[in-house]
């Protein structure tokens, strides 16, 4: 165990017992980069409250939380992950494009003392992504405990734009969750991060980079007199952020989950559900040195306006219980932010231009879906897509590799939710909803997205192109990011199919007299290549490759010349799926 006393500390509970404001200083992730990863998940413990250290989860060195990946757009990465927690456990690359065995979704498991290695190319704009478990029913227990970690993806677009990007300086991540503390018969100040009735799904304390509010210690950050970038993600278990700063300071959207927007948004609030992130700009150039701004969450039902209060979640009214908070519909400051002196090559100027984004639109569309939530709350119900909770044995969806569908989600249940979907960026194409809910894609949600906030009694519908990847064995999930949902079984799967894996059938094999020639011939995606394996005994034979076979277009044609395998009386030959197919 660590020493439960530290300097930070000894402020806090003078601070506390005096009744004056003090400050525990932000904790910044340390950063990892490419191409090789190595990230020890694994349990620890830290100082929130005099009498016993939390114990927690993190990866690598902190004591919650994990370092911030940084990987650049076009660039082959290799993660070892070791699992060092006493469950099994997975850990998924959050917003990232890549094949689905190397997902990190509930099937990639990682049992307790193992090390999991996916490799991947990196095909995402630059952004702010996130890693974090997604064990099904222990998601909640793994992430609560704070496992969890930022990916920052670089890509040239991005670098050559005047933005702030000196990581930790004026390039500032920020993870937003709050936790309730409980006692057990052993131990003081464990996180709740059970599910159900005596769970948590509102934590009493915020925390931003897992460092905590408490009474009258705030966490802080000092930033330079300039253009600062923060890259906010929510992952809380069930609270939606209705974030903005203390003087109703205009800030400056410039990213969505998945890339830039096409050019900064100006906002006053900016609402973040579960599993979201922003990147913003805040211009600190004309604040005094030594002045504050607080970052805040105006989450009252006098500051949400009439639209956004129905079934904002966090807006609950008790203070105790599963749903209830400390924290609940009030507004209350996130993190202190002190400005310093200026860098010496500040950024002093907001970009007019961004990018040129290609966002997905209705005439591209091959394809359309509509899924339904419905149910309730635990113990009475659950929140299900399509009227059945998650099966892990169930694909729910099948969608054709390279089709851009459109995808309409249905909230008729009792509760709004955070609709998350693995493998894509998605482009929001409507919200529509009752005079009493959000319609509308909002402002701060112009760009791309993998998952948006639908409130009750409304329809969200996004635009998704499924490219480059299809498994008919590894399915992709959609779920509610709200943690506990997700847990309970909000959440389904699809596979991505390629449709000429169907073609891989052999049409036709013809045999011409005895020690002649075999001609096999079957149709294939051009450019692909095949291997074609033999064997002699079709069920209990082992297969043997034959050759690599590339298709020109529409059929490929094998001609067999080996004279031992010609001799043979019978054999049988099998295509493999294509190596570039996972
Ligand atoms: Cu961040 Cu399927 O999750
Ligand atoms: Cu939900």
């Amino acid at each position: 165990m660590k020493l439960p006393i530290i300097l930070a500390s000894l402020i806090t509970a003078a601070g506390s017992a005096l009744g004056v404001q003090s400050y525990t200083p932000l904790w910044i992730p340390p950063t990892l980069t490419e191409p090789t990863f190595n990230l020890n998940l694994h349990v620890t413990n830290k100082y929130y409250l005099p009498g016993s250290n939390t114990i927690t989860y993190a990866y690598n060195d902190g004591d919650f939380w994990g370092p911030t990946l940084i990987m650049t757009n076009g660039d082959n990465v290799q993660i070892n992950l070791t699992n060092n927690l006493p469950d099994t456990t997975t850990t998924h690359w959050h917003g990232l494009h890549i094949p689905a065995i190397m997902d990190g979704g509930p099937h990639e498991t990682i049992p307790k003392g193992t090390t999991w290695s996916p490799t991947f190319t990196v095909l995402n704009r630059a952004s702010t992504y996130w890693y974090h478990p997604h064990l099904h029913t222990l998601t909640q227990n793994h992430l609560g405990h704070g496992a969890g970690g930022f990916i920052i993806v670089k890509d040239a677009q991005e670098a050559a734009l005047p933005l702030p990007r000196t990581y930790g300086v004026d390039d500032v991540p920020l993870v937003l969750t709050s936790r309730r503390f409980y006692t057990t018969a052993a131990q003081l100040n464990q996180f709740n991060v059970t599910n159900g009735a005596t769970g948590c799904s509102y934590g009493d304390y915020e925390m931003v980079n897992g460092v905590m509010n408490f009474g009258t210690t705030n966490v802080q950050v000092i930033l330079p007199r300039q253009y600062v970038r923060l890259r906010i993600l929510n992952a809380e278990i069930e609270r939606v952020y209705n974030l903005g700063f203390s003087n109703n300071l205009t800030f400056y959207q410039i990213g969505t989950d998945g890339g830039l927007v096409n050019a900064p948004v100006p906002l006053t609030r900016l609402v973040l559900a579960p599993g979201e992130r922003a990147e913003i700009l805040l211009n600190l150039s004309t604040n005094a040195v030594g002045s504050a701004v607080n970052l805040m969450a105006f989450n009252s039902t006098a500051s949400l306006g009439t639209q956004l209060a129905f079934a904002f979640p966090g807006q609950e009214t008790g203070t105790t219980g599963q749903f209830g908070s400390l924290l609940n519909n009030i507004n209350f400051q996130i993190l202190h932010i002190v400005v310093t002196n200026a860098t010496t090559n500040p950024i002093l100027a907001l970009p007019t231009v961004l990018c040129t984004n290609s966002f997905l639109t209705s005439a591209n569309v091959t394809k359309t879906r509509t899924i339904t939530l419905s149910g309730g709350q635990p113990p009475s119900g659950v929140f299900v897509f399509d009227s059945s909770p998650f099966s892990i044995h169930v694909v729910n969806q099948y969608v054709s590799l390279n089709a851009v569908e459109q995808w309409t989600i249905v909230n008729s249940s009792i509760f709004s939710h955070a609709f998350h979907i693995h493998d894509v960026e998605f482009t929001p194409l409507s919200r529509t909803g009752s005079s009493s809910v959000i319609t509308g894609i909002q402002a701060y949600e112009q760009g791309w997205k993998d998952t948006i906030y639908i409130q009750q009694n409304s329809t969200v519908s996004f635009l998704a192109k499924f490219d480059n990847f299809a498994s008919p064995y590894n399915p992709f999930m959609y779920h509610c990011h709200m943690i506990d949902h997700e847990d309970e079984g909000t959440m389904a799967q699809f596979v991505v199919q390629n449709t000429n894996t169907a073609d891989l059938y052999i049409t036709s094999c013809t045999r011409t007299g005895t020690n002649q020639s075999v001609s096999l011939n079957f149709k294939a995606t051009p450019g692909t290549t095949y291997q074609l394996l033999f064997s002699t005994n079709f069920t209990t034979g082992s297969w043997n490759p034959v050759a690599t076979v590339t298709s020109d277009g529409t059929s490929v044609n094998y001609l067999e010349t080996n004279a031992s395998r010609l001799t043979l009386s019978r054999g049988f030959y099998r295509i493999n799926e294509p190596t570039n197919n996972y």
